[in-house]
C-alpha cells in the first residue's frame, strides 16, 4: 500500500511567522512522498522567505497574488481549494487564524481557506503571548468546533528568546497529523489494535541490563501502517531511540515483566494483538541494588530465570493475535513450532542475518505463515510496507 500522501493534492497555507522557512522542509518533506503541494502564501509570508523557494522545492506554481492572472488563481479563484485533499496552514499566524475564524477573504491564502472543503490542519506558531491572548484562544476554539484539526504549538525556545507554548511543530508532527486525518476513513477505522516494539533490558543491577539488538523499527511501522488505516492504535514500547508517532498512544516499558503488564492491560477492548517486540526470555534472578564490582559478581554465575510468555497467555474470543519468529537458522520450522505453541493467528518468520532484514534495518524480508497453512512471501519491503501486508492478513482475521 503506498503512502497516503502519494499523489495527494496538498494545498500548504504558508502565513508570516519566523517558522515560515520550515514550511520549505515540510514542501519537501511532502514532494518526496509523492505528494502534489500547491503553496498559497500571505504577503508577510514572503517577507521570511521567497515564492521560488517553495516553486523550486514543489516545482509547481505558488500563489501569493489573488489578482497575478499568471497563476491559476489569476485565472480560477478556487482552483487549489478545490482540488486538495487535504490543506495544511503552517506557520498559521495570529492573524491567519483570526481571519478563518470570522471567514475573512482578503487575500490568496484566506481565500483559498474559505473556499475549500477538505480536511484542514492549522499549526500555530506565534509569541506566547499572542497564543496565550483569549482571542486567539478563543478563535482556536471556533476553528476546532468547526472540525478544524489544531496541530501544537509546542512548547520551547521562541524567536523572542522566551521559552514557552508558541513553537511550530515538527515537520515529523505534522505530517503524523495529516496521516491521522488521512486515515480516518481507512479499513481498519473503528479497530483498536495494540503493538509491542523493542528489546526489553532486565536489569543485572542499576547500570547493566541484559537485553538484544532488537531496534524497534518494526513494531512502530507496524503501528504507523495501522495509525494510517484508521485504527486506534497502542504501542507498548521498550527503550530505544524512536519518536513517539502522532496519533498513537505509546506506553514506555523496560523490562519483560513490565511489556506483560502493559500489554495485558492494553489488550483488554482490542482487536488484535502485535507482538513485534523482541522479549527477553530469560532474566537475571536478582537484580542488585548497587552497581556490582567489575570481576566479582559480574561472572560466569549470573543466574537466569525463565520469563513468562506475554502474548501465549493473552487469548480471548475474536482476539486476533501475531508474533514475530526472529530467527538466524531454521526460520519456517521454528515459526511454525512458535505459532502452534503460542496460539498465534499469524506468525512473521523472519530471518534477521539475512542482507536488508532484521533489526535496525529499514526494510524486511519476511514470510507470513498463517494457522489455516497459509504461506506469503512479500519480498524485500520497507518495514512501513511490510506492515501493511500484516494488516492486511489481520483485517481478514477480524470479526
Ligand atoms: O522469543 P520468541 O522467539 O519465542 O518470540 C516469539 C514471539 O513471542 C514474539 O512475537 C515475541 O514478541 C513473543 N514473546 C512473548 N513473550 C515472551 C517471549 C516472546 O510474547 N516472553
Amino acid at each position: 500500500m503506498p503512502s497516503p500522501l502519494d499523489g495527494l493534492p496538498v494545498a500548504l497555507g504558508v502565513s508570516g511567522s519566523i517558522a515560515a522557512y520550515k514550511a520549505v522542509d515540510l514542501a519537501s518533506k511532502l514532494t518526496q512522498a509523492g505528494a502534489l503541494v500547491d503553496v498559497v502564501m500571505t504577503s508577510s509570508a514572503q517577507k521570511f522567505v521567497t515564492p521560488l523557494s517553495f516553486q523550486s522545492i514543489t516545482h509547481r506554481p505558488v500563489t501569493s497574488d489573488p489578482f497575478d492572472p499568471q497563476t491559476e488563481m489569476g485565472i480560477d479563484h478556487v482552483a487549489v481549494a478545490e482540488r486538495a485533499g487535504i490543506v495544511v496552514v503552517a506557520p498559521a499566524t495570529a492573524n491567519t487564524i483570526a481571519k478563518m475564524a470570522h471567514g475573512l477573504a482578503d487575500d490568496a491564502l484566506s481565500v483559498m481557506l474559505l473556499a475549500t472543503a477538505a480536511p484542514v490542519i492549522v499549526c500555530p506558531a506565534m509569541d506566547g503571548n499572542m497564543y496565550a491572548n483569549s482571542a486567539t484562544q478563543y478563535n482556536l476554539g471556533t476553528l476546532k468546533d468547526r472540525g478544524i484539526t489544531i496541530a501544537g504549538p509546542a512548547v520551547g525556545r521562541m524567536a523572542s528568546g522566551l521559552v514557552g507554548a508558541g513553537r511550530l511543530i515538527e515537520v515529523r508532527e505534522i505530517i503524523g497529523h495529516m496521516s491521522v486525518v488521512l486515515g480516518r476513513s481507512g479499513d481498519l477505522a473503528g479497530r483498536k489494535i495494540v503493538v509491542s516494539a523493542g528489546g526489553t533490558q532486565e536489569p543485572i543491577d542499576p547500570v547493566r541490563f541484559i537485553s538484544n539488538r532488537s531496534s524497534g523499527k518494526m513494531g512502530y511501522a507496524i503501528a504507523e501502517a495501522a495509525r494510517d488505516r484508521g485504527a486506534a492504535v497502542t504501542i507498548v514500547a521498550a527503550p530505544g531511540a524512536l519518536a513517539d508517532p502522532v496519533g498513537v498512544q505509546v506506553v514506555h516499558v523496560e523490562t519483560a515483566m513490565e511489556m506483560q503488564n502493559a500489554v495485558v492491560a492494553a489488550s483488554e477492548d482490542v482487536d488484535a494483538l502485535i507482538m513485534a517486540a523482541a522479549v527477553a526470555d530469560w532474566r537475571p534472578r536478582d537484580s542488585a541494588d548497587q552497581k556490582l564490582k567489575t570481576g566479582k559478581a559480574v561472572s560466569s554465575e549470573l543466574q537466569l530465570e525463565k520469563t513468562s510468555d506475554i502474548v501465549a497467555g493473552v487469548s480471548r474470543e475474536g482476539l486476533v493475535k501475531v508474533g514475530f519468529a526472529a530467527e538466524t537458522e531454521d526460520l519456517e520450522s521454528n515459526a511454525q513450532g512458535k505459532l502452534a505453541k503460542k496460539g498465534l493467528d499469524l506468525i512473521v518468520a523472519n530471518d534477521v542475518s539475512a542482507e536488508g532484514s532484521g533489526f535496525g534495518s529499514n526494510t524486511n524480508e519476511v514470510v507470513l505463515i498463517d494457522a489455516d497453512g497459509g504461506r506469503e512471501t512479500p519480498g524485500l519491503l520497507p518495514k512501513y510496507e511490510v506492515g501493511h501486508r500484516i494488516l492486511d492478513k489481520v483485517r481478514g482475521y477480524l470479526k
